[in-house]
């Protein structure tokens, strides 16, 4: 939890996450989760400026779901910007609801990002609307999944 900073309010957000929290809601716009009914979306911003989004895309078959972050991580990879992410702000509503709905990341979608940032050798700032309302801003993924599951722990060469 160290460094972890929580908001009551959107308006005490920064500049750049509040932008950031509505390109994550016209994500959300663009989820499709007619089972689950739970809309989600991802913004990331890089270095460089360029905004990646994702948002929820849902199976018949459930478990091939895929989440608006791992959504936006894999998308903006594949497209090899080469640029680091600086930021990603997650948001969720439920369907007929234009408020937003608490919505942490699950712990498969921090996995993913903490190895994002291993990969570009920075951490990135994380802004969740969570429970009671409240906006949570992380210095990184990696705070939000201590004794993370690594490629270190896979080093057969390792001593360690
Ligand atoms: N979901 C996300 O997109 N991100 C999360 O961090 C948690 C859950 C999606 C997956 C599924 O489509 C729906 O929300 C309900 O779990």
């Amino acid at each position: 939890m160290k460094d972890i900073a929580f908001f009551k309010k959107f308006d005490d957000l920064d500049t750049e996450s509040k932008y950031l929290v509505h390109k994550a809601k016209d994500a959300a716009a663009h989820a499709y989760a007619p089972y689950s009914k739970f809309h989600v979306g991802a913004a990331m911003i890089l270095e460089d400026g360029t905004i990646i989004t994702g948002s929820n895309q849902e199976n018949a078959s459930y478990p091939l779901c895929m989440c608006a972050e791992r959504v936006a991580l894999y998308a903006m990879a594949s497209m090899n910007v080469g640029k680091r992410i600086i930021k990603m702000a997650i948001v969720a509503n439920k369907k007929g609801h234009k408020e937003l709905t608490p919505a942490a990341s699950c712990g498969a979608c921090r996995q993913v990002m903490v190895e994002f940032e291993e990969r570009q050798h920075k951490p990135f700032e994380v802004i969740l609307f969570a429970a009671e309302g409240k906006w949570i801003k992380t210095p990184s993924a990696v705070s939000l999944l201590p004794f993370v599951f690594s490629k270190e722990n896979l080093d057969t060469d390792s001593k360690k």
